[in-house]
């Protein structure tokens, strides 16, 4: 079975890579052909990411690069078209949310291949949010659809997903992450940043309707500054919100103090850093799950999240992005203490493997 697996942005890479790690591992009938199409293209948005995660190089990179949506989606769509009819894969498998996994997706269905879709099923419900129509669009062709909870199925079926589509089979980003905690606790990123374990702040923060509108962003700084005492922040910033920073008075002069504004981290890296943070910030929807698992406190700062079951376990928060409900809920997460709370059913490392025992079921 020739699989040709698509990356594309960072989120992308720690679920793929356990999925060709498990793929090699049962050796034939599986040959593994990777893609990467160059949404993200820093060395500490992508390489980085290869190194740490010890990926395969990319057979091909596409090399799209940033753009507006539309160009960005129709590049990789014109650029992978061909690739996909050179390579003719019995399996095409996408992951996440991203332009590059719908631009994918949908170029392979129009050559009639199978396309598999790897964290199927989340909703956050809000359309707005560019991911969110990546999701839908996503799932509403794949053939295969590999899910990480119990509510993602229920919101396939909902759809009107055939139950033998869907496929319960855990998390892969749990498994990449708890196959790199051992090296990633012996990097010590707090002690070489200088910071008292346990107690500083990691936060992140790119959404569009987080960091476009200048006013918003203040608000959001103004709220995570005033609720956080003296604590030390770490921050770690992605480029599209790196350059809207200057403009913030307040935010410049908390960078002279105890707001370490750092460019993105390796997987690694940042991986240690969170496991001795007392507190976690951010409108990402792969931390909530790192998190979770961490039984570090996480204060979300967005209206919703397509990942309620962090909600449900404990560890996670919804703060909304107005300077009172961040502030309320960075309080509360203070007053928790990091603690291991039972994880989600099969967030247990082996999502790869059983995504992988399916399709070799099929061989
Ligand atoms: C993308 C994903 C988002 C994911 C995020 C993680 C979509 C719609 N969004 O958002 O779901 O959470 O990645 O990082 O696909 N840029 C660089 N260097 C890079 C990549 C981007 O400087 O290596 C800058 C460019 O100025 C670009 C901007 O960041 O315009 C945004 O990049 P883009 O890939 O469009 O979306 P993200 O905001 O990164």
């Amino acid at each position: 079975m020739r699989v040709l697996s698509v990356v594309g942005a960072r989120p992308n890479f720690m679920k793929v890579a356990p999925i060709i790690r498990a793929m090699r591992r049962h050796g034939a009938p599986f040959e593994s052909i990777l893609v990467h199409t160059g949404q993200h293209y820093d060395v500490r948005m992508s390489d980085s990411f290869f190194r740490d995660l010890a990926m395969p190089a990319p057979d091909y990179n596409l090399e799209v690069g940033s753009g507006s949506h539309a160009d960005q989606t129709a590049a990789v769509m014109t650029r992978i078209e061909p690739v996909l009819k050179d390579v003719s894969p019995d399996l095409v498998l996408v992951v996440g949310d991203v332009n590059s996994t719908l631009a994918a997706a949908l170029t392979a269905k129009k050559l009639n291949q199978r396309v598999a879709h790897v964290e199927a099923g989340l909703r956050s419900g809000d359309r707005t949010m560019p991911e969110e129509i990546n999701r839908l669009a996503t799932d509403a062709i794949c053939d295969d659809l590999f899910t990480t909870d119990r509510l993602a199925d229920e919101n396939l079926r909902r759809e009107g997903h055939p139950a033998d589509r869907i496929h319960f089979v855990g998390n892969v980003m749990i498994d990449s992450l708890l196959a790199a905690l051992p090296a990633a606790r012996e990097i010590g990123s707090a002690e070489r940043m200088s910071l008292p374990a346990g107690e500083y702040a990691v936060l992140t923060l790119h959404r569009p309707a987080n960091v476009d509108d200048p006013a918003k962003l203040a608000e959001i700084f103004d709220a995570i500054l005033d609720a956080t005492g003296d604590l030390p922040i770490v921050f770690p910033a992605h480029p599209r919100t790196a350059e809207k920073l200057t403009a913030l008075p307040r935010v410049q002069a908390a960078a002279k103090t105890r707001l370490m504004i750092v460019e993105p981290l390796g997987y690694l890296e940042f991986l240690s850093l969170l496991t001795t943070a007392r507190i976690v910030l951010t409108d990402s929807g792969g931390l909530q799950e790192e998190t979770t698992v961490l039984g570090v406190p996480c204060v979300t700062l967005r209206e919703n999240t397509e990942r309620p079951i962090t909600l449900e376990h404990g560890a996670n928060r919804l703060a909304g992005v107005s300077r009172g409900g961040i502030t309320t809920a960075i309080g509360a997460a203070l007053a928790m203490k990091t603690q291991a709370f039972p994880p989600p059913e099969l967030w247990d490392g082996k999502a790869a493997e059983r995504i992988v025992q399916t399709l070799a079921g099929r061989t």
